[in-house]
């Protein structure tokens, strides 16, 4: 068996220039194949408001349903890190929050780390959990939990001033004792800015491949969606289709009698 891997192994990766693959997981048997298939770094990301609620934002994802899904994917890893994605509020509201909230959910899940969304808004919480020994993913760019402010899911740090901005907060998070930060819709140059200012890796997801390592909602990169994809998500299967034809398949074997058939059935 793999070596199990942890938040110091995520921090040589960059040091040996080895990228990391991440990816997001939500139940039982998704979760057990990335981890066979190597996938560094498994996150129950609040996307699950998305792709498993079909809520808009991920806004209403509750403290109790991160719990939930991530004890799942916990159950079912061997050797990636797990990451648990804290919810909107969960972590923002005071410093004795976070640490309440982000302990209970490596007490109840077994997961390894938290991620959490911003910079310098909420430093003083990721320094008081770092400093505990909760390790702490940072999360720079487009943070959809900030969503009704930003206004849309357009790129971010565009302009200089706001770019500048991205990058001082990527130096906060490295002081604060993060040990990664995921860098969502930035531009190329700034995502290659910061991954060489930063010791600790970034992960990217819409910032461009001088990143240390890529993540992606494990769903998209299935094509589990036939709508608007995203320009930086690669379609790697295209199984909602593949799924569909399944399902009209099985409902016309059954409908003409042709499931179950003998084989399948107990004499
Ligand atoms: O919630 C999530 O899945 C995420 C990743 C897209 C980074 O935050």
């Amino acid at each position: 068996m793999k070596k199990q891997v942890t938040t110091k192994t995520i921090i040589e990766m960059k040091k040996t220039g080895e990228k990391i693959a991440v990816l997001t997981a939500y139940d039982f048997l998704l979760a057990q194949l990335l981890d066979e298939a190597g996938i560094d770094i498994i996150l129950v990301g609040d996307s699950l408001g998305n792709v498993v609620q079909g809520n808009e934002t991920t806004l209403s994802v509750t403290l109790d349903e991160i719990i939930y899904h991530t004890k799942i994917v916990r159950k079912a890893v061997k050797r990636a890190l797990v990451v648990a994605d804290m919810p909107f509020l969960s972590y923002q509201v005071s410093v004795e929050d976070a640490v309440k909230n982000c302990g209970k959910v490596l007490k109840e899940t077994g997961a390894e780390a938290v991620k959490v969304e911003g910079g310098k808004q909420i430093i003083s919480a990721i320094e008081r959990l770092t400093s505990l020994g909760i390790p702490v993913m940072g999360h720079l760019g487009l943070t959809p939990q900030s969503i009704h402010q930003i206004g849309g899911y357009h790129l971010q740090g565009k302009e200089k001033k706001e770019a500048e901005h991205i990058l001082n907060d990527a130096k906060l998070l490295e002081e604060s004792g993060c040990f990664a930060m995921v860098l969502e819709k930035i531009p190329v140059p700034l995502a290659e800015t910061i991954t060489k200012t930063v010791s600790i890796p970034t992960i990217g997801i819409g910032a461009g491949a001088k990143c240390d390592g890529q993540v992606l909602v494990v769903y998209d990169m299935l094509g589990m969606f036939d709508e608007f994809t995203p320009k930086f998500v690669r379609k790697y299967l295209n199984l909602s289709s593949e799924i569909k034809n399944a399902f009209f398949q099985y409902a016309h074997d059954v409908k003409k009698g042709k499931f179950p058939n003998e084989k399948e059935s107990f004499s």
